[in-house]
This record gives structure tokens, sequence and C-alpha cells, in this order.
């Protein structure tokens, strides 16, 4: 997958995207990342990227001619993604991730206090996304959670694709616990059916503690992730809990 970045700040991304999974990804070319810098398609001088905003105000917005030259001198795949990350968005769960891990290409254009202009929104823009109600000073931290959920998915990136398919989430609810040696810690005990070796009874477990987890933590997400007889039947019979549909 190629994925692109636009940004004024292209060195916030340095550290965290040649680390760990990203790194690997980018190493086994499953990803090519290109982080690009917004000011390198000014004609101004000054490198300046903005200007007054039309109608008077405070603040200054980003001409659409500097993005607008941006992409046009990246060529995008046909289907390509244009992602504007905007508080205003909608919000980014493990779904969207999903559906963005299909695509051939995306792009990031890393809002700002100043805004783009809205015709870079109107013409260029495919997705606003948020990561979240709450207001960061610029769209690259946004865009670097979205391209980690995201490239993770993408096959060849994670060792085993199947752990991914463990996720919290991606099976519409939360993980069970996870334990390691040793099997007894300052006297807490790993709980014996994970030692018993019945596999059945140990994936059963998992799923059970996942529900418990899940109505305790997060119980909006039952009434929408997929469930079988017996998830209900043991969410029912332990918790009460009746499903809304
Ligand atoms: N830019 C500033 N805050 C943001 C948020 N929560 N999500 C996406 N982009 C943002």
């Amino acid at each position: 997958m190629r994925i692109d970045v636009v940004t004024l700040f292209p060195g916030m991304f340095e550290g965290p995207m040649s680390e760990s999974i990203i790194k690997r990804a980018q190493e086994a070319e499953v990803l090519d990342l290109r982080i690009t810098d917004l000011r390198d398609y000014t004609k101004d001088k000054h490198r300046k990227v903005d200007d007054r905003p039309f109608g008077g105000g405070a603040g200054m917005v980003i001409r659409a001619e500097v993005v607008f030259d941006c992409l046009d001198a990246m060529e995008l795949a046909p289907g390509a993604r244009v992602i504007l990350t905007d508080p205003q968005g909608v919000t980014f769960d493990q779904k969207l991730a999903i559906e963005l891990s299909e695509a051939p290409q995306l792009v990031f254009l890393c809002g700002h206090y100043e805004g783009f202009d809205e015709r870079v929104r109107e013409h260029l823009v495919t997705d606003e996304i948020s990561i979240g109600d709450y207001v960061l000073t610029g769209g690259e931290l946004p865009a670097m959670v979205m391209i980690d959920s995201v490239v993770r998915l993408l096959p060849g990136a994670v060792g085993k694709i199947e752990s991914t398919h463990e996720d919290s989430f991606y099976a519409g609810i939360l993980d069970y616990p996870h334990y390691t040696r040793p099997e007894s810690y300052r006297d807490w005990e790993v709980p014996e059916i994970l030692r018993s070796g019945n596999h059945q009874a140990i994936a059963r477990w998992r799923r059970e503690q996942a529900l418990l987890r899940t109505f305790e933590r997060r119980p909006d997400l039952l009434d929408r992730a997929p469930l079988s007889k017996d998830d209900r039947k043991f969410l029912r019979e332990r918790c009460g809990w009746e499903s809304p549909v």
C-alpha cells in the first residue's frame, strides 16, 4: 500500500514512522510511506503556504493552489482516499481502519489551526476523519494514529495476520486476559484452565472472559457485536444481559 502524508511538520514523523511494525512493513515493501512537506509546493519565495481569510477575521488559511499542486505531482492511484484530519470529521474506529486498509493508496492532509481553503475540502478530499472528541494542535498525530492502525492490518506487516483477528474490536468485543510465566507471581496465580491443556475449554473460557469484560466496560459494544447463541445464553445467565433485538 502507498501512504502519502502532506504536512507542514515533516520532522514529527521521523521517530514514530521508523520503529516497530511500520518500519518492518516498509522494509518488507508492504508499505511505501512518503512524507511530503507542503512548503515544497509553494511558489512563494518565503515558502509561505497561507494567506488572509476573505471576509476578514483572525487566523490564516492554507491556499488551495499549493495543495492541488502537491497532489497533482503525486499522481493519485484510482481509488485513492484523500483524508483530511479534522475534529469535525467522522470518528475513526476499527471498522474504518479495516476499510482504509483495503484502499490502494491513502493520502493524509494534516490540518492545522489555520484551516485549508474550503475548495480543498470540496474538490479534493474524499474523507474527513477525527480520532476523537478532543482538539489537538494539528493533524500529524491523528494521521500517525490512523497509519499505525491501518498498516498493522496489511497482509505481511504483522507476523501472523490472525493475531490482528484477536484484537479488541476486531470481533466487535474486547480482548480476553493474557498470562505468561511464572505460574505464580506474588501469590497471584495464572487461572488453572489455561494450564489444563484442554484447548476447547480454553477457547470457551477466553470467549467468556472477553464477553464479561465487554459487559463490564463497554456494554454498548454488545448491542452491535456478532454474538452466537452460546454467547447470548452466557451473557443472559451470568450477567442478566438481554439482547435489544
Ligand atoms: N486535528 C485536531 N484535533 C483533531 C482530532 N481530534 N482528530 C483529527 N484531527 C484533528
